[in-house]
Formats: structure tokens, sequence, C-alpha cells
């Protein structure tokens, strides 16, 4: 499902070697041309920009690389996530720019898009603390359609709203559901790296209608591990976590246990190691997301108390609400590792290759 979905963005942003499948294939050469032009006065005005990326992205310009030129393709990043955005944009040799965003008083909140876009673009924000990221991704969206945009891709490196799969008592919104069917409705293409999915297999389930890729930091969590750790033992704090747990553990040649937990409250877990010898492993508990701390903390506690000689963390969407990090350091939490999914102190590893890789096909 993957391979076809990423060749499907592939084919979707690239027009290398004139591909039949390229979103330009019916525009003139004039047209191009125009197009071009636009493209390249808003980069070189773009103050935005550093002088050397202003220069290399007229470089794909003029260097007789137009046809080449990812296809009127644009990056636009948010000024929260302009680095990892600039980033991906740098990996992908694409044009970025930054949307401003105006707060008002009254918490409204108004974008503003560069006055020329191009037939393609790529609006890359991660999603934790949503709310008011939603309603700007709304209106960016609807002011680069009604600009003449004609495929419109969302890199959301953390996609929110994916745990309430389910109303757990009546009336309850199933907020995964919902917010999946909206951003589909906005965007030809959603690409997301592990998206907590439980009770579905797949993201195209929830986003009817798009192309949605959903990619994982295995591979990369995998070579963190290596180089940071020896012989450690991989936890995964609950029976969700044990999908990518063990797929780490393959690639990583290393040895995981997965733990029970009990979800008492937004503030409190219960979790259960299985039974098995701990006593001075170096654990590294694996987890998807890091909200309140309390999974991490909890597990850590546990492995302490059943002789672990050093405990670290491994996660990919370092949310780190209110005072995670401190209950992980009551718990002795040596090392917090996360991808840049969210700006954050512990990241280590960047996910612009991963996603890079994605759209380039
Ligand atoms: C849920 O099952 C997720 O995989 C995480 O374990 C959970 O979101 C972590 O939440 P918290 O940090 O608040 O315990």
């Amino acid at each position: 499902m993957l391979s076809r979905q990423t060749s499907y963005t592939s084919r979707l942003l690239s027009c290398k070697n004139n591909q039949t499948q390229s979103p330009r294939r019916n525009t003139t050469v004039n047209e191009r041309q125009k197009t071009i032009t636009r493209l390249s006065n808003h980069v070189a005005g773009n103050k935005n920009l550093p002088a050397n990326m202003r220069n290399e992205s007229l470089w794909l310009f003029y260097n007789g690389a137009q046809e080449n030129f990812m296809n009127d393709t644009l990056l636009l990043g948010f000024p929260e996530y302009a680095a990892p955005a600039r980033s991906l944009a740098n990996w992908l040799k694409l044009p970025y720019a930054t949307i401003e965003l105006h707060r008002f008083p009254d918490g409204e909140s108004k974008v503003k898009l560069p006055a020329s876009l191009p037939a393609s673009l790529i609006l890359c924000r991660s999603l934790n603390q949503p709310n008011d990221k939603l309603i700007e991704l709304l209106l960016s969206a609807e002011t680069a359609r009604a600009a003449g945009v004609r495929q419109l891709i969302l890199v959301a490196p953390y996609l929110c709203y994916m745990r309430q799969d389910i109303a757990f008592s009546p009336g309850e919104a199933v907020s995964q559901g919902i917010i999946a069917a909206w951003l589909a409705r906005l965007f030809d293409g959603v690409i997301t790296v592990d998206p907590h999915l439980h009770r579905i297999n797949s993201l195209t389930e929830v986003m009817p209608n798009t192309h949605a890729v959903s990619l994982s930091a295995d591979k990369l969590i995998a070579a963190l591990l290596q180089s940071r750790t020896r012989h450690p033992l991989l936890v995964g704090p609950d029976s969700e976590s044990r999908q990518w747990v063990a797929r780490i553990a393959a690639h990583a040649g290393c040895d995981f246990i997965i733990a029970e937990k009990q979800r008492l409250s937004d503030h409190e877990v219960r979790i259960t190691l299985p039974p098995g010898e701990l006593r001075g492993r170096t654990a590294v508990i694996i987890d998807d997301i890091a909200s309140t701390g309390r999974t991490l903390a909890a597990t850590a506690t546990l492995l302490r108390e059943a002789g672990a000689a050093a405990v670290h963390c491994c996660i990919t969407h370092a949310l780190f609400a209110e005072n995670a990090e401190q209950e992980l350091q009551q718990a002795s939490v040596q090392e917090i590792w996360s991808s840049d999914s969210i700006p954050h102190a512990s990241n280590a590893f960047s996910l612009a290759p991963l996603l890079a890789e994605a759209i380039e096909g």
C-alpha cells in the first residue's frame, strides 16, 4: 500500500524527465516560463530566505534545470515549524517560504501566503497543540486553492487527534475520523509519521478520497539505538506499542518485552511488566507519543525497581505536555531521544530524509 501511495506522491509532485503524469503536462512552454519567472521573483524577493538559499533556488531556475524544477512546487512552512520545514525543502531542493501569521487580540488568526503561488504546493506543519493550527491550515488551504493551486499536499509529521478513535461513552465525538476526513477534504495528499493507529490498520481508512501516506520512523530509531546503546532491551509500555517495538527490535537486532497498561485517567496509568530477569540490563522504553509522560515514567520506575542498570526513552513525537519532563527525571530516566516532528530539547534525529524519500519516490 505504502509503495503505491508513495509512487503516487512522487508522480504528483515530480515532473522529472517530463513524466506524462506530471500535473504540468498540459501547460504550454509560455505558461511554464511565466510561472518560473513568477516563482523566481517570489523566491528572490523573499526576505525570510537566507541569501544563499535564494541563490540556490534561483540556480534551480536558471541553470538549465527549469524542466526538472520539481514541477512548479513550493514548500511552505509556518513560523513555529520553520526549521524542520526548511530542512525538508532543502532535502527536496525546493524553494521555501514561511507563511506569515498574525494573532488578533481576540484570538483569531490571520494568515498570509506568498502573493504568487505555483501549481503545486506543499504545506509542512506538525499538528501538536492543534486547535489554532487546524484553523490556520484551513485558511491557508482555501487561500491556496483560490489562488489557483491545483495540487495541495500536507506534510504533518505529527498528526493530531488520532488517539480518540472510538466513542468510549455515548455522545463522545470520534475525533480521529472527523479530523482525518476533514483534512482529506482539504488536501490532495497527506503525509505523516507514526500516526497513532490502534483500532484501524491504515490511515486510508479514515482519510477517504485523498492519498494518505503513513510513514514509520522505525528504521531511524533502530539506527539511533545502534549508535547510542549496546545490547539494549527494548520495552513497549502497552499492547498498542507492540507493532512498532517489534519492528524496531528486528531492525536493531535486540530483545524486547511488552508491558501491560491500564489508563485510569489523563494523568494516571498502571503498568505491569511481564515476568523476566531485568537486573543489569540497559532498558529503552519505546513509544510513539509522550504526552503527560506518565506512561514512560511509570514504566521506568518499574524497570528501575526490577534492577535495570539504566533506563532511556525513545519516542517519535515529543508532545511533553505540562510537567512531563519533570516526571521522567523523577523516575530516573537517563536519556530521552525523540524525532524532530515536534521541536524539543530531546530531538535526536531528523525526519526530513524519510519525508523527502516519500515525496520524491
Ligand atoms: C497511547 O497509548 C500512546 O501510545 C502513548 O502511550 C500515550 O499517548 C502516552 O501518553 P502519556 O504520556 O500521557 O502517558
